[in-house]
């Protein structure tokens, strides 16, 4: 009888609550942004909500109250493999053309989006929907999607803001303090830096300003109806749900209606596969996790790199454990290569000591959460930055994939293994992830209801977004004033010039 009681109790605190429909737009199809996107719609189904989930990755059994609409064909845009070989090569371009690179990929998977039928048979729907939760990442014709719907808007960035985003949404970002996301800079910058990261911003702001609105106009104009004027709709969402957080990120103005969960994808360490539990069980000197993620392949480095890597494993007392997609003859005894590995749940075990990788966020975080010190070897995207500010907090070291040598790698898990600050610092930068007034994937359930229940929730927005950047940087006073003051003591310097030369001149006569 208690049994059932408390099942009862269980029951309705679950199901107590409104449920909402809930249209969830997701455009990427790189599997590290999935994990982010799928995980926010299992919870907000979990919750009881009815969630409509566009997705690249459709699952086997799609969670009870998910309806999936499946747009696999977006996967090979991107697929793995090919694009990863260049990635190594890209290296060398500079960052303004990996920027174009990164606006055009985007424009080119929301293309696919917005022309495909299923999408059209979602807008003919005429479905009500309480809330449009849309991954937002350069992807701004989607946001005549969820205009169409006419309900709150609850954007998602997978990690701190892009600038261009920032700008269109007037969002804090000011270009003294805030690093743009593809440079290696902290916010700590010199002038030097500062100059750089100022040029880069106006650059990527200018770019798809310029070069990307119009083309997303042009597709909101061929498939949405009522062609909707993009600049209209921009900067009108209710929520920004923002990837990153204090303890692997920065402090950074967020407005009142921007949140934090960084962190949120972590879950509770699952039991691991018998004979993997038994490796790292068995590992008594320890184990070396290493992992460069789900876009670049192991299998991708290059034939020295790879003999650089196994040559250092080799020498390793402790045993390694390495996600790796492909066999590898000539193995040294202490390797164990598996295709895919659950990071964050081997990270919680105890034997495992160093982790190296690529410096992605997802992994950065967990190696913080699991207080797990790290060597980096960042390849593109946010990757250096992520690990500028590691080595800034001091819990991990760096090793740059073009110096990438013997001698450095060694040295580098050496360091990170027999100097204490590394753990010390990890675990102080772990226990501030942790420590927040609510978990963060229940911050973003919140958020979203709060704006559902809100209607939109339109009394978070401040003031300053309705001002366009040259008033809301009071450029248009300073010109003012620019013109009041100066050019009255211009001409009157002007004039006692003129005076003071006349008076030398008659005296002269
Ligand atoms: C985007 O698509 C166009 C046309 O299909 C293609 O030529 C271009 O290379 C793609 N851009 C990127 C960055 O993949
Ligand atoms: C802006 O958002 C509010 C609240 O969600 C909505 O009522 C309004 O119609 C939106 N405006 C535009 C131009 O989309």
């Amino acid at each position: 009888m208690l049994w059932f009681n408390l099942l009862l109790l269980f029951t309705v605190a679950i199901s107590s609550g409104d449920s909402y429909k809930i249209l969830t737009l997701f455009h990427i199809p790189i599997k590290s942004h999935h994990i982010l996107a799928s995980k926010l719609v299992k919870e907000l189904a979990r919750k009881g909500h009815e969630v409509t989930f566009v997705t690249p990755f459709p699952e086997k059994t799609p969670e009870k109250n998910v309806k999936e609409i499946s747009l696999e064909g977006l996967q090979a845009l991107f697929p793995p493999g090919t694009t990863c070989t260049s990635e190594f090569k890209k290296e060398d371009t500079s960052l303004l053309q990996k920027a174009i690179f990164v606006d055009q990929i985007q424009y080119n998977f929301t293309k696919y989006l917005l022309s495909h039928e299923k999408i059209h048979d979602l807008l003919k729907t005429q479905e009500h929907y309480d809330a449009v939760l849309l991954y937002y990442y350069l992807n701004d014709a989607m946001l005549a999607l969820a205009h169409h719907f006419k309900a709150p808007v609850v954007l998602f960035a997978s990690m701190p803001l892009y600038v261009s985003a920032s700008f269109l949404l007037s969002h804090p970002s000011p270009s003294s303090y805030v690093p743009n996301i593809l440079t290696d800079f902290t916010g700590r910058m010199t002038f030097y830096q500062r100059l750089q990261n100022s040029f880069l911003d106006a650059f990527m702001i200018l770019y798809y300003q310029w070069f990307m609105l119009p083309q997303h106009q042009a597709l909101v104009d061929a498939y949405v109806p009522g062609k909707p004027d993009l600049y209209q709709i921009l900067n009108n969402e209710s929520l920004v749900l923002l990837n990153s957080h204090v303890s692997t990120n920065e402090a950074v103005p967020v407005v009142p209606n921007a949140v934090e969960i960084g962190g949120f994808h972590i879950e509770e360490a699952k039991p691991l596969p018998k004979d993997l539990q038994k490796f790292l069980d068995d590992s008594k000197n320890g184990v070396v996790l290493f992992s460069m993620g789900s876009i670049v392949r192991s299998a991708h480095f290059p034939k020295d790199k790879r003999k650089i890597l196994i040559d250092v494993f080799s020498k390793l007392k402790m045993n390694v454990l390495w996600k790796f997609e492909q066999e590898l003859p000539d193995l040294p005894p202490n390797v164990k290569i598996m295709e895919w590995i659950p990071i964050s749940d081997v990270l919680a075990h105890p034997n495992v000591k160093v982790f190296i990788t690529h410096g992605g966020l997802l992994s950065t975080m967990e190696g913080v959460y699991h207080a797990v010190p790290l060597v980096g070897i960042p390849i593109f995207a946010d990757q250096k930055m992520n690990m500028a500010l590691a080595t800034s907090y001091e819990y991990a070291v760096e090793v740059s994939y073009q110096e990438l040598t013997e001698e450095k790698l060694s040295q580098a898990v050496d360091e990170v293994l027999k100097n204490p600050k590394y753990k010390e610092n990890i675990q102080r930068r772990s226990k501030i992830l942790r420590d927040r007034p609510l978990k963060p994937i229940d911050s973003a359930l919140y958020w979203i209801e709060y704006v559902i229940r809100h209607q939109g929730a339109p009394h978070l927005r401040y003031p300053g977004a309705d001002l366009n950047w040259l008033q809301r940087n009071l450029i248009d006073v300073a010109a003012l004033v620019a013109v009041v003051v100066l050019v009255p003591v211009f001409a009157l310097i002007v004039i006692l010039k003129r005076l003071t030369k006349n008076k030398i001149k008659h005296k002269k006569e």
